[in-house]
């Protein structure tokens, strides 16, 4: 039997930081609102020349750097991202071009939003498991302060740009033990990348409030189904490894999984929410700071735009 398995993790922010107390200054906002609501302190803020593609070559090349291969390894590349460079090419092609290799697949997934790195390593595992690709390179991407209302203190304080990335390849032993995809578009109005007036530039508009509730009660939902198709127990898990929306519903995560919240990876307080990329951006940091070890079970989970949300059980 074939398993998924990670074999090296990698990151990059950009170096431009941006406190609260700048944030004080743009919009009707305090740093108190924003910490006690939210748990973010500051966010990274791309540099004009940095795109989702320049963003995610570094994090690749770190990642491909813990697993000991080159980009002429790779069978398949796929970028989580809702802030492409362009729609295509894919962010993925813009990456072979940068590594200047031609022989693998390379794709996109734009629209699982926030959810759109578990939906990748859920897409990745198949391929993996079922022995049509041996290396595949999956990166979260996100400039968020590109198609963030400047203007809007209810979703402009939340934000990050960052990227995350996991080299996956196979193992005769766990690795991936099961993953989760959901999807509801019945709640496509409160939370939408959309345009206020006709030709106006598309920005994030979200009821937070409803996300908010509704991602308290799918998840929890979503971790009792995880630990029922994987046969484990909560008593198993070692870490949790969260989208990094809001520190209260990590909380609330936590404490439905019996987990202390030093068991809980928190970028957040200085990242803020990154999309795609919060958690391989997470990952990374809690391997590189040797929290994280090798052989520990971890649930990672996600929910955004569509609403999509979803889960993945591994052993690191
Ligand atoms: O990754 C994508 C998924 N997205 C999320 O996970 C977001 C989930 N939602 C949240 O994180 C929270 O709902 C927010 C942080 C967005 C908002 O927190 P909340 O506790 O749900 O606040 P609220 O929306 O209920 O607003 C409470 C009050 C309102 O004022 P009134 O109507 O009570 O007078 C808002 O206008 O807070 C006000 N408010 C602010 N005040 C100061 C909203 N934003 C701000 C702000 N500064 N930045």
């Amino acid at each position: 039997m074939i398993y998924t398995k990670i074999l090296g993790t990698g990151s990059y922010l950009p170096e431009k930081i941006l406190t609260n107390f700048e944030l004080e200054k743009m919009v009707d906002t305090t740093n108190e609102w924003i910490v006690e609501r939210t748990g973010i302190h500051e966010r990274r803020i791309a540099a004009s020349n940095e795109t989702a593609a320049t963003m995610a070559e570094q994090a690749a090349k770190q990642a491909m750097l813990a697993a000991g291969i080159s980009a002429r390894d790779l069978d398949m590349i796929i970028v989580a991202t809702t802030t492409p460079e362009k729609v295509f090419p894919s962010t993925a092609c813009l990456l072979q071009q940068r590594f200047g290799i031609a022989n693998c697949a390379a794709f996109d997934l734009n629209s699982a939003a926030c959810s759109g790195f578990i939906y990748g390593l859920s897409i990745a595992d198949q391929f993996i498991r079922n022995g049509n690709a041996k290396h595949i390179l999956l990166i979260g991407s996100e400039v968020m302060s590109s198609i963030v209302d400047w203007t809007d203190r209810t979703t402009c304080i939340l934000f990050g740009d960052g990227a995350g990335a996991v080299v996956l390849g196979p193992s005769d032993a766990p690795g991936v033990i099961c993953t989760r995809l959901h999807a509801d578009g019945n709640h496509k109005d409160i939370l939408s990348l959309s345009s206020q007036e006709k030709n106006a530039k598309p920005c994030i508009k979200m009821a937070g409030n409803s996300v908010f509730k509704l991602a308290v009660n799918m998840l929890g939902d979503l971790f009792d189904e995880t630990l029922a198709a994987a046969h484990l127990k909560k008593s198993d898990i070692h870490w949790l490894v969260p989208h990094q929306a809001n520190i209260r519903i990590i909380q609330s995560m936590a404490k439905k999984l019996e987990l202390p919240m030093e068991r809980v990876t928190i970028t957040l307080d200085k990242q803020g929410n990154t999309s795609s990329a919060s958690i391989p951006l997470a990952l990374d940091q809690a391997v590189r700071t040797r929290q994280i070890k090798r052989g520990e079970i971890l649930m990672l989970e996600a929910f955004g735009g569509g609403l999509a949300w979803g889960s993945a059980l591994l052993k690191f």
